[in-house]
């Protein structure tokens, strides 16, 4: 039987070759025959961009497609696709910006640059004609952009709240299982090519910033700022934390959440290390694997589960975009995306407020290495008392330090400024001698 020849071709440009675009290319090459087939035209990788030909890498580079000069696939004529996925906000910006005022159609991993520059990058897409596509910017391999964009359409989200990154995911569940510290599993994350280039996005949680605030754009159509999220990492969750957790019946995971209040038009958007009940199916997300659950008004709730990171499960998210970007050259739909005019403004009740969710109520865990010494603990529960928390439950045990312990409290809810204050008052007391380590206990119902 003779191979069906199809009329068109597409060429794509891919601009980086490194984890995710050998991946691309890898899984591209293999499933070349189904895809030309649904699609009715080719998908070609015309030119591929790397910074060092010479580098050795898995793949071996398709030597006579390769430049060192992304912008070349940028400014040429007869390649309408460009794939960034190059990371980095500035080559990857010009390149960006570069191929959708010329009306092509980018297709991008790079939650970063969206994060960053969305309202240029979209306004650029919009005056230049070109399309953006960034399946694989969140959950990795979780189809969950499309979801949002098109399946939950009928939706308004008072939460959205999951597990955003593959690195962290994977470094806490190894934490736990085997109780090793994290830098001992971080190297193991780069080596599986899940961690970002500067794998402080990941482990500092701004990485899981990047991907909510893309989300609350999809869901909400504002671009939420990197300052007006509340931000934290992983860094000082210890082995004993979990053993404490677990005590309690809890798991430690990094949550992205983005909370929206219909009546006051109130957004918040937070990211940190939380402990959320073992029952939940969230706090069952384990190693690279991310989960993200989405509550609309009139779906109700659903729930994505999949690989977060790692290049099979980001290479089969780009490879989606790259198939309707040929849709839509083909004439096919653009992309639904939300209106986006700016929409960030404090005090006009019409209008939706970006907020810190320091006024919401939780219960919180507290673990502060202290010295051990009398009336310590009285110390401690003064200046609880002072700033209005309420202990639920005292535990103290032996720390790593000389002549020092470590004393776990637990709250009952409490407003989450006065809990920030406490641990502000506690820190600087001479009997506290480390940083104190804050962590919410979770009360999501699914
Ligand atoms: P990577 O392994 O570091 O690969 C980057 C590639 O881009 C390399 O091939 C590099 O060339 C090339 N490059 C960088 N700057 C360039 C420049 N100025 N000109 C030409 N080529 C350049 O990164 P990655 O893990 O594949 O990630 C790529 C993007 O996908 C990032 O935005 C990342 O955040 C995102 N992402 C990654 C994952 C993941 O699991 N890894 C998942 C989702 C999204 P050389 O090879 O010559 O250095
Ligand atoms: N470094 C990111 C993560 C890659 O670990 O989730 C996927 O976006």
């Amino acid at each position: 039987m003779t191979a069906r020849v199809y009329r068109k071709t597409m060429k794509i440009g891919l601009c980086g070759f490194g984890v995710v675009g050998q991946g691309v290319w890898k899984h591209l090459n293999q499933r070349r025959r189904e895809l030309d087939k649904r699609l009715g035209v080719s998908l070609e990788i015309a030119r591929i961009a790397v910074r060092d030909p010479a580098k050795e890498r898995k793949l071996p580079l398709p030597r006579k497609l390769v430049t060192t000069d992304p912008f070349s696939i940028a400014v040429d004529p007869e390649i309408p696709i460009v794939c960034e996925l190059m990371g980095g906000t500035d080559v990857a910006r010009e390149i960006t910006l570069t191929a959708l005022r010329a009306g092509k159609i980018v297709v991008t991993a790079n939650k970063a640059l969206l994060s960053e520059f969305g309202p240029e990058i979209f306004e650029a897409a919009r005056t230049g004609g070109g399309h953006i596509l960034f399946e694989a910017s969140v959950g990795g391999g979780i189809p969950i952009i499309k979801a949002l964009r098109e399946g939950l359409v009928a939706n308004r989200f008072r939460l959205i709240y999951g597990i955003l990154n593959g690195t962290c995911n994977y470094i806490l569940t190894r934490m736990e299982n085997e109780d090793l510290n994290y830098t001992d599993v971080l190297a193991d994350a780069k080596r599986l090519g899940y961690a970002e280039a500067d794998e402080s996005l990941d482990v500092d949680g701004w990485d899981s910033a990047h991907k909510a605030s893309i989300l609350a754009f999809l869901a909400h159509g504002t671009w939420v700022r990197l300052e007006d999220i509340g931000v934290d990492g992983i860094r000082r969750i210890s082995p004993s934390d979990f053993a404490f957790a677990r005590s309690f019946g809890l798991r430690i995971k990094l949550l992205s959440v983005i909370a929206r209040n219909f009546e006051s038009n109130d957004l918040s958007v937070s990211v940190r290390p939380m402990l959320l009940p073992e029952r939940l199916v969230l706090a069952n997300v384990n190693e690279v694997y991310n989960g993200i659950c989405v509550a609309g008004d009139v779906v109700g709730t659903t729930l994505y589960i999949g690989r977060g990171a790692g290049q099979d499960a980001t290479a089969s998210a780009v490879i989606g975009d790259l198939a309707d970007a040929a849709l839509v050259l083909l004439g096919g739909k653009s992309p639904l995306l939300p209106d986006d005019a700016p929409s960030i403004v404090s005090g006009e009740e019409d209008r939706l407020r970006i907020t810190l969710p320091e006024n919401q109520e939780s219960r919180f865990y507290l673990r502060l290495t202290v010295k051990d010494a009398s009336g310590v603990l009285a110390r401690v529960s003064a200046s609880m008392a002072s700033n209005r928390v309420s202990i639920a439950s005292v535990l103290q045990s032996e720390s790593d330090l000389p002549d020092c312990a470590s004393l776990i409290l637990t709250t009952h809810r409490t407003n989450e400024k006065a809990i920030q204050d406490t641990a502000n008052d506690l820190k600087a007391m001479s009997v506290v001698v480390e940083d104190p380590v804050l962590l919410q206990i979770a009360e999501f119902e699914d």
